[in-house]
């Protein structure tokens, strides 16, 4: 976590759409070198086991009941290291997303989605690296796609080397849907089984897969998916224009728009959490 205010890679709203998600500019800033520095422990540590463990540890939501805005006031103070596009504090980009969404007509459940859909980052409050927290998500215990950003980097994962991990479908069968596979481990999968209960599908679809961008960018994994998985795909895809785009350095004023959210907040979800 830190407070890095690189301008360099910020992008501002109505630039060129080839500016964000760019990964190898020819002259590496310190943002670009965060980022890879990030991918390079991302795809190291991020088993098939590792993803498992961390299931295990944290779907058990035995660590504490919050608030929606308890959880939010506190993404107030992270920095994610995995983004290339925005060093203002989640709280902000969650607003910026979410208003977005709002200004376009698009549903309530989904302008609520955008609103939430990096809480489970507050699993930074429980001690976890981001590493194991943010970044670009994939299915580990199979083979990796080549479009997964700093691939290069899992030549030093485990699970590199093991050959029954490393075939195309590797411990899945074929099109087993994307609810059997054990994604990389992070915030997607946690508020996903958060909020399980709470929003419509096409909602748990944005969440649990916004940040899986091999399949909803760029069409890799389909061997996976089921009828479901491949219904779902274009509301994740509406989803991520939002999440990308949205990113600007203007900092929103919370307090302005904080009344509808609750609104939104009350509609939808219990008014505390069990983290
Ligand atoms: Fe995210
Ligand atoms: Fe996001």
């Amino acid at each position: 976590m830190n407070a890095q205010t690189n301008t360099e890679t910020r992008a501002v709203i109505g630039t060129d759409k080839a500016a964000y998600r760019n990964y190898a500019a020819p002259q590496i800033s310190e943002a670009q070198q965060r980022v890879r520095e990030f991918y390079r422990l991302n795809h190291t540590h991020q088993t098939h086991d590792f993803a498992r463990a961390k299931k295990a540890e944290f779907l058990s939501f035995s660590r504490q009941r919050m608030t929606p805005w308890d959880a939010l006031d506190y993404l107030n103070t992270l920095v994610d290291d995995s983004d290339p596009d925005t060093a203002l504090p989640q709280i902000d980009h969650l607003v910026q997303t979410a208003e977005a969404m709002r200004a376009d007509g698009q549903p309530d459940w989904m302008v609520l989605t955008g609103f939430v859909h990096d809480l489970g980052k507050v699993l930074c409050l429980f001690g976890e690296p981001q590493w194991a927290v943010v970044g670009d998500t994939f299915p580990t215990g199979c083979a990796y796609s080549p479009k997964i950003v700093y691939g290069e980097f899992f030549k030093h994962n485990a699970d590199a080397s093991n050959a029954e991990l490393q075939t195309k479908h590797g411990v899945y069968k074929a099109n087993c849907g994307l609810d059997q596979v054990h994604m990389s481990w992070g915030h997607d999968e946690y508020l996903y089984h958060l909020l399980r209960d709470h929003l419509p599908m096409e909602a748990l679809y944005m969440i649990r897969y916004h940040s899986f961008y091999s399949w909803h960018k760029e069409g890799d994994y389909d061997h996976l998916c089921d009828a479901q998985d491949r219904a779902m795909l274009p509301w994740v895809q509406r989803f991520n224009p939002y999440d990308l785009y949205s990113k600007n350095p203007n900092r929103p004023v919370l307090k302005d728009v904080k009344p509808y959210y609750e609104d939104l907040m009350a509609k939808y979800l219990p008014a505390q959490l069990q983290f």
